[in-house]
C-alpha cells in the first residue's frame, strides 16, 4: 500500500496567507496542517508517499525533505498546474503502480487517524474497487456529496451541488485500487475547469465496480479557510501535551500550556489550551485559551485569544485580539504620532475589523 498525499493547489479561500506560501503548511498548534497528515500515514504502517506539489514545491520540500523525519520514503510530484484531484492521480501514474494506495488532501484535519480505514481496506472483498469517507456537514454544498445506501456501498456522487441528494460530505481521504487509472483516464474536465475525482468515483459505480463507505468517527475538517483553520487550531490545542521548556517570570501559567524552549514568558499569563512557541517574548501580556503563538514571535503589552499568530510577528501595545489569523513577519502596533487614525498596510485579500 502507497499513500498520495495532495499539495498542490492554489489557496485562494486562506489568502492572503496563501498568496506566496502553501496552504498546506499554515500551522495549526504551530505544527503544519500537512504534518498531522503525514503522521497519520506513518500510522498505517505505509512508507511510500507521493506529495503532490504545485508551484508552492520548493517550500513543501523545504518542510518534509525527504520524509524520514516521518518515517516516511518521500516522494515528489509535480503538477504543473491545479488541474483537479484526479488530475494529481493521473500524474502519480508511475508512482503508485499496481498498488493499492490512501490519496490524502493536505489541507484535510482528522482527528483518530486513517489506520482503521486503511486496513479494513486491504481486507475488502475483490469487487470493491474504492473506499471513501463520509461525514455529515450543515452545507454539504462546498464539498462533494454522496448517495449511500443502507449497507453503506455508495450510489451516486455529485460535486458541490446546489441541491444537494445528502448532507453526507466526502472528507477528503480515499482508497483506491489500480482500476481508478483507467477511471481518471476517461474522464473529462468539468465546469471549473478540473479532472474531479468524484467523477472518476462515479465512473468506477457506472462500470459496477464497487465503491462502499464509512463514516468519520471523530473530528474532521477542510482546513480551506480562516474560520475552519481557527477550529481546528482548537482542537489541535486540546491534544497538546503541557509542557514548560522556556523561561516563565513573574507569570502565570494556567491549564495546558506549551512554553517552547527559548520563550520567554515575563510578567504575563498564559491560560491553556496554548502554545508559545520557541524564542517567543510574551512581555505583560495575557495569552488567552486556543491561542497559537508561532515562534520568535513578540507580544507586548497586550491581550490575544482564540487566535493563530505565524512565526516572527510582533504585536505591542494593542489591546485585545480575538478569532484572528496573523501571518508571518506581520507587526501590529499602537500608533502614538499623530494624526491618532488607524493605520493599514495589509496585504490583498486581506480582512481586518476594527472596533
Ligand atoms: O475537503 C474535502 C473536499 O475536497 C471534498 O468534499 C470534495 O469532493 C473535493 O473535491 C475537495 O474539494 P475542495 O474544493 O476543498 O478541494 P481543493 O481544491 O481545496 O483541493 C484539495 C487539496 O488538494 C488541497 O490541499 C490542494 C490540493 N490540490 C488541489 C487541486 C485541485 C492539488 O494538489 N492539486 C490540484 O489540482
Amino acid at each position: 500500500m502507497k499513500a498520495l498525499i495532495l499539495a498542490g493547489g492554489s489557496g485562494t479561500r486562506l489568502r492572503p496567507l496563501t498568496h506566496t506560501a502553501s496552504k498546506q503548511l499554515v500551522p495549526i498548534a504551530n505544527k503544519p496542517i500537512l504534518f498531522y497528515g503525514l503522521e497519520a500515514i506513518a500510522a498505517c504502517g505505509i512508507t511510500d508517499v507521493g506529495i503532490v506539489v504545485g508551484h508552492t514545491a520548493s517550500e513543501v520540500k523545504a518542510a518534509v525533505g525527504d520524509g524520514s523525519a516521518f518515517g516516511l520514503k518521500a516522494t515528489y510530484l509535480p503538477q504543473d498546474a491545479p488541474r483537479g484531484l484526479a488530475h494529481a492521480v493521473l500524474i502519480a501514474k508511475d508512482f503508485l503502480g499496481d498498488e493499492d494506495f490512501v490519496m490524502y488532501l493536505g489541507d484535510n484535519f482528522l482527528v483518530g487517524g486513517i489506520t482503521d480505514i486503511v486496513h479494513g481496506f486491504t481486507i475488502r472483498d475483490a469487487a470493491t474497487a474504492a473506499r471513501i469517507l463520509l461525514a455529515r456537514v450543515p452545507d454539504p454544498r462546498k464539498f462533494g456529496v454522496a448517495e449511500v445506501a443502507k449497507d453503506g456501498s455508495v450510489l451516486r456522487l455529485v460535486e458541490k451541488p446546489d441541491h444537494p441528494p445528502s448532507d453526507l460530505a466526502l472528507v477528503g481521504v480515499y482508497l483506491f485500487d489500480a482500476r481508478i487509472h483507467e477511471a481518471v483516464a476517461q474522464i473529462a474536465p468539468s465546469a471549473r475547469g478540473e479532472l474531479e475525482i468524484t467523477d472518476a468515483i462515479s465512473w468506477l459505480i457506472d462500470h459496477d465496480l464497487g465503491v462502499n463507505s464509512s463514516m468519520v468517527e471523530g473530528y474532521w475538517k477542510d482546513l480551506g479557510d480562516p474560520e475552519a483553520l481557527l477550529d481546528g487550531n482548537r482542537i489541535a490545542l486540546m491534544a497538546i501535551r503541557p509542557s514548560i521548556a522556556g523561561e516563565v517570570i513573574d507569570s502565570k501559567i494556567e491549564g495546558p500550556v506549551v512554553v517552547e524552549a527559548g520563550a520567554k514568558v515575563v510578567d504575563s499569563i498564559v491560560r491553556g489550551p496554548a502554545i508559545i512557541g520557541r524564542d517567543v517574548v510574551l512581555q505583560s501580556s495575557y495569552v488567552g485559551p486556543f491561542s497559537s503563538i508561532g515562534d520568535r514571535c513578540a507580544i507586548l503589552s497586550s491581550e490575544v485569544m482564540n487566535s493563530i499568530i505565524l512565526s516572527d510577528s510582533t504585536v505591542d501595545t494593542v489591546g485585545a485580539i480575538e478569532g484572528s489569523v496573523i501571518g508571518k513577519f506581520a507587526k501590529i502596533c499602537h500608533r502614538s504620532e499623530r494624526p491618532s487614525a488607524t493605520k493599514l498596510i495589509v496585504g490583498d485579500h486581506a480582512r481586518v475589523e476594527l472596533l
